[in-house]
């Protein structure tokens, strides 16, 4: 029997105000759950048994799958407090039903990628291997946990998240998925916080444990931050990202309940949710709407999320911004760029312009 653990703990503060009443893998990308996504990839791997590893609203997460009916079991291990990413291996490795001996495959809840989890554990299985690493190159490694192998991709060291230009000495990082011997996984101490990035994998290379990589090239993102969320949706959505719950690659993903008006222009892979109403001439570029949301005419909207029930007025522009939900920007706003709104705000018409010349003075001298 195949078993996964999925990493789903996190607070996902960098996605806030989105993650405020949802967790990160439960958020919508390309019209579904990202976790849906994962869920789909595992079972067509040959899954059979996955464990969540659960923290923050880790009761949504059951609500998501109470009628859950596939050829999968899911099981949930659920963290009082969280217990970092290797408390929660170990913890959720209590509910694995496998011998010691078999591989385990587990995921951190936030990467998209287009890595083939049948080869990664089947390297895992040639080797002999304690623990195989899925790595990949990117060009900025700062902001990940840095991996540098040998000629036979034996693990040299493990380095999280580097904190100076001398400590960067490889661009291969840790790419959030891994294979694990399963009694590897039970040696984590049960009774404390784990960090699997800055102590199990360290002391494992330390000790001289089988410890391999598996780098690929393939397509992968970590969608923990605003922008590289909405890309991996709009991803998803043009075919660019492969799930098997995204099959027919396109332009935009419409909800067959929106209401468009047919000189709006949705383009880049944008998703548009349950019962959105978009109005004439707006531009939705690289976007994720959710439920509900108006986009009232010549609106502009790149690279941002709208989430649900919220509204943005004619003629306002918005660029790599994220709208928390049940909040209205007025007419005629221009955001500026990056800008995060909490849930329930209002800005009114006109309260915001990046361009001064835009608009002559209005007040009396
Ligand atoms: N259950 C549980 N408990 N899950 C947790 C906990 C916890 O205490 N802490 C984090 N997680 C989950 C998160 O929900 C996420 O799915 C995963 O573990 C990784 O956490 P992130 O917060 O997304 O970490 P990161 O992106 O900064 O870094 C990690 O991923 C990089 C690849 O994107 C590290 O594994 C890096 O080494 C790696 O390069
Ligand atoms: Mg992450």
């Amino acid at each position: 029997m195949t078993e996964a653990i999925l990493l789903v703990g996190g607070q996902g503060t960098r996605l806030r105000p989105l993650t405020n009443h949802t967790p990160k893998p439960l958020l919508q990308v390309a019209g579904s759950s990202f976790i849906r996504h994962q869920i789909a990839k595992l079972m067509e791997a040959g899954v059979e048994h996955v464990v969540f590893a659960t923290s923050y609203l880790a009761q949504l997460f059951e609500e998501e799958f109470k009628d859950f009916s596939h050829e999968l079991a899911i099981s949930y291990a659920v963290e009082e407090a969280p217990l970092g990413t290797g408390g929660a291996i170990r913890n959720a490795g209590r509910h694995l039903r496998g011998s010691a001996d078999d591989a385990v495959l587990v995921l951190n809840g936030d990467i998209l990628s287009g890595l083939d989890l049948r080869a990664v554990l089947d390297r895992h299985r040639e080797r002999q291997a304690d623990v195989t690493l899925h790595l990949t190159r990117v060009d900025d490694p700062s902001a990940f946990g840095l991996v540098p192998t040998d000629g036979d991709d034996r693990v040299l060291a493990f380095l999280e998240k580097p904190r100076t230009a001398e400590e960067i000495v490889t661009d291969q990082i840790n790419a959030g998925c891994y294979v694990f011997r399963r009694s590897v996984l039970d040696e984590i101490p049960a009774d404390r916080e784990v960090s699997v990035e800055r102590e199990t994998f360290p002391g494992l290379v330390a000790d001289g444990r089988r410890v391999f990589g598996h780098t690929t090239d393939d397509y992968w993102r970590d969608l923990g931050t605003p922008l590289a969320f909405v890309h991996g949706s709009a991803d998803l959505v043009t075919g660019l990202a492969r799930s098997p719950l995204a099959p027919r690659p396109g332009e935009a993903l419409v909800h067959a309940t929106a209401v468009v008006d047919p000189t709006a222009r949705i383009t880049g892979g944008s998703t548009i949710g349950p019962h959105a109403v978009i109005g004439a001439r707006a531009e939705i570029h690289r976007s994720i709407v959710g439920r509900g949301v108006e986009i009232a005419e010549a609106a502009v909207v790149h690279e941002s999320v709208v989430d649900h029930d919220s509204s943005v007025g004619a003629g306002s522009v918005l660029r790599e911004a994220v709208v928390g939900c049940h909040t209205h920007i007025g007419a005629h706003n221009e955001l500026p760029a990056q800008l995060r709104l909490s849930c329930g705000m209002r800005v009114p018409a006109g309260g915001l312009r990046l361009n001064a010349t835009a608009a002559a003075c209005s007040a009396v001298h």
